[in-house]
Order: C-alpha cells, then structure tokens, then sequence
C-alpha cells in the first residue's frame, strides 16, 4: 500500500496512476477542503485526461483523507518554495510531512521524497530530524528520492512515458521502488544515490531557465534593432547542434522559476551565470510593460483601462497562475501607481485579481490592446474576434496584420 502526501498538481495524478495501475493507494492531503472535494468526487484542477483517470482511481477504491495512514511506502509530493531573501529552499513543508509519517510508520518503511529539493536537503534537514527522533535510516526506515519531471498540460502523458530518476543509499530499496513506480511508468528509470538525483533534477529546470533567458535576451536585442528574434532562432536552430527555446513575457510555475534560485541560494559565489538568467526571465514582465507602453503612445492612448491583459496562468491550457508573468506584470503595475488595466482567462474562472473579466466577448469589447500573454487554445480558436485591435503578441501565436511582436 501507499500513501502519497500533498495532492496537488504532482501528488494527485501520481496517486491516481498508481491507483490506476492496481496500487492500493491512500492519498493524503492536511487540506480539508481539498480533501472533502476530493471525496465528493471533485477535481481540484483542470488537465487533460484526468477526469478519466480519476474516475478510474476512484473505481480502483484509492481513498482520500487528511490522515496520514500506515502503510509500506510513503510519497511525498508537498510543496518546496524558496526563502526570498536567501534564496534558499524553504524545507518546512517536507520536514513536517516526513515528521507526520515517523509519528505512525513501521520499521522498514519507505519514505520517497517526489518534491523537487536542493541537492543536500535530505542530508541537512530529512535525516537529522529522523534520526533525532531515534529511528536508524536503513533499518526503521528508508530515504529514497524520486523527482517529478511531468509537465501540466501534458501530465498523465509523460507520467507514463518519461524517465525517472530513484535517488537512494540502499539499491534494493531504490529497486523496490523502481518496480512500484513501473505499475504505471514505462520509461527507463535510473538508479543513483540520493544527492546526484536531488542535483540532475535542479540542473535540468536551470538548464531551461538558462535557455529560455538566452531567447529572452535575444528577443531584447532584436527589439533594439528591429530584427525579427522568431526567424533568427528557426534559422539559428536549423545548425544541428543549436536548439534555442523561444521567448517569452517571462518564466512563472512552481518549478523553473523556482529551482534554480536553490542554486544561486547554496552555491551564491559560482552561480553568476544562473543568477542571471533568472534576472533576465523576471525582467521581462517589465518589457512587456515597456512594450506596452510604446503602442500607446504610438496610438494615443492614454487611458490604461483600454489595455487587455489576455492569459493570466503561468502556460498554456493549464489553471496555475503561480509566479505567472500576467501577476508579476500586473504587480509592476501597481507599483507604477498604473491601475485600470483589464484581464481575463478562460482557464481562471474566480476573480484573483482587480479588473479580471469572467466574459470573453465583453471583454474584447472593452479593451483596445490585447496583450497576448498566455497561448491557450482558446485565443488559437478566436483569434479572428481580436480582428481590428491593437495586438501585442508576447508568444508569436497571432499571424494578424499589423500584430507588435515582443
Ligand atoms: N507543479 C509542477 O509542474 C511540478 C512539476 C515537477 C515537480 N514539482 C514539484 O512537486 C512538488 C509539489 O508541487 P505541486 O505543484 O504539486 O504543489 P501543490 O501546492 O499543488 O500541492 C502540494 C499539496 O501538498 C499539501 N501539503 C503541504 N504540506 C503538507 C503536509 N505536511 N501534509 C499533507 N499535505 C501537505 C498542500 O495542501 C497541497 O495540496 C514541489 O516540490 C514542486 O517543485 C512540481
């Protein structure tokens, strides 16, 4: 049996896929709100293919509660922010929930981190705390450390088709685990000790965050120049060696925008290159801005309620607008003392900011730029009512004529 701690975007598909797959599972959430949803049969976020597979689950008799359970494997999928100041991660929430499992597990239990960590913090803040409570790592319990790398839009997909990595001191266990996790994954699943797997997971949302800083960068200098940054990297992509990511109105999630701050956190005198990559992402919610600014002054406007901001979650077809560009755009905003500015997106149905509208049609009615800032589906299909508006497209998705480009 399992139980998996913190159902959320990783933890509620990973439990469902395992039920799926015949797993006995148990998930457990300290949210009872979410958990009582959960129960009644509700999902608590939109993604492609999960009503299906929860229905599956749910016929698979996997169960939901705000109690932690008995059982021989515990996974842990609870949040991991960073500390702004330090930029260290903040561990508070892996700490309490592996403190929650030692309260009721037996010897020779598994406790499997999925969280994303920085490499160390099993080390420095899991196993003091196990072993101050005077459990011996190995023999009353065992530490494994298996990262997610899944996608939200794509999830249930690349839960099944892509690799992992099994963190672990002891490679029967991780072996164990290997088996458990290939109920439902079909991919290669390598391996490794605990912190190699803590590290490669940080390493590979840096290496993107790097990438998409360098788009970002080059989207700046072609602005300067009016070069058009969109065909420069196809063609630059066209070497067989290059492969340039696209740029964006920045970097938001709970994942790339996050992770490589531990980096720059634990190791802040070698990390000047991702240091700055992570400046050059959050400036560009300020570049729009900038962008912004220069349609209305080209067209005379100069009221910013005419402004629409379209796309207020952090990617495309997804409902997760943590660290999303649009909040950090709309937070720079207020702190220019520039109110009135419009938003809406399709995927947000609760208001969650001022001026969101929650009418499509209403809202093109009231705006006269649209700044394009998430590429849902959605705006793909109505991309024709945007006809005859000024349009600022920050994700080269809108072939209109006359569309400003970032
Ligand atoms: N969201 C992503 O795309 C993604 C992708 C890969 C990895 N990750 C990593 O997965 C981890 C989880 O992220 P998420 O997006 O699912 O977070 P989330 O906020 O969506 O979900 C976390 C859940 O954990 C619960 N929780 C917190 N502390 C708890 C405790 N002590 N006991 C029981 N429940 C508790 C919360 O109530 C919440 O429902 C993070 O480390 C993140 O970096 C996220």
């Amino acid at each position: 049996m399992v139980n998996v701690i913190g159902l959320g975007y990783i933890g509620l598909p990973t439990a469902l896929m395992f039920a799926t797959s015949g797993v006995k599972v148990i998930g457990v959430d300290y949210n009872k709100d979410l958990v009582a949803s959960l129960q009644a049969g509700k999902l608590t976020f939109e993604e492609e293919g999960l009503d299906e597979l929860f229905a599956s689950a749910v016929a698979n008799g996997i169960e939901f509660t705000t109690q932690y359970t008995k059982s021989d494997t515990y996974i842990v999928a609870v949040p991991t922010p960073y500390v702004k100041e330090s930029k260290k991660i903040d561990p508070c929430y892996v700490v309490s929930a592996v403190n929650s499992v030692l309260d009721i597990c037996e010897k020779g239990s598994i406790i499997c981190i999925e969280s994303t960590i920085s490499p160390g913090t099993i080390d420095k803040f899991v196993r003091p705390i196990i072993e101050e409570r005077g459990f011996v790592i190995g023999q009353d319990v065992h530490l494994v450390h298996t990262p997610e790398r899944i996608i939200p839009g794509n999830m249930i997909y690349e839960l099944e088709h892509n690799s992992r990595t099994i963190g672990c001191d002891d490679k029967e266990v991780g072996q164990k685990i290997k088996e458990l996790y290939s109920s439902f994954c079909k991919a290669d699943m390598i391996i490794t000790d605990i912190r190699s797997a803590e590290m490669s997971k940080v390493v590979e949302n840096t290496f993107r965050d790097i990438n998409i800083a360098f788009a970002n960068e080059l989207a700046k200098i072609c602005r300067q120049d009016n070069m058009d940054v969109y065909e420069i990297i196809k063609t630059a992509n066209m070497h067989p060696r290059v492969n340039i990511l696209q740029p964006g109105p920045g970097v938001g999630g709970h994942c790339i925008s996050v992770d490589p701050w531990f980096l720059v956190g634990d190791y802040p005198a070698l990390t000047n290159l991702i240091w700055e990559a992570r400046k050059i992402n959050d400036s560009m919610p300020e570049f729009v801005l900038g962008r912004i600014r220069e349609i209305m002054k080209k067209h005379n406007i100069n009221d910013v309620s005419k402004v629409g901001l379209y796309g207020l979650t952090y990617k495309e077809n997804v409902d997760d607008t943590r660290e999303s560009p649009t909040l950090q755009l709309l937070e720079a905003m207020d702190e220019h003392l520039a109110f009135g500015i419009k938003s809406y997106d399709p995927f947000v149905k609760e208001p969650i900011v001022d001026g969101q509208y929650g009418d499509f049609d209403k809202f093109i009615d009231d705006v006269e730029i649209v700044v394009l800032m998430v590429g849902h589906s959605h705006i793909k299909e109505n991309m024709d009512k945007l006809q005859g508006k000024l349009i600022l497209d920050t994700r080269n998705i809108c072939s209109l004529k006359g569309t400003y480009k970032l």
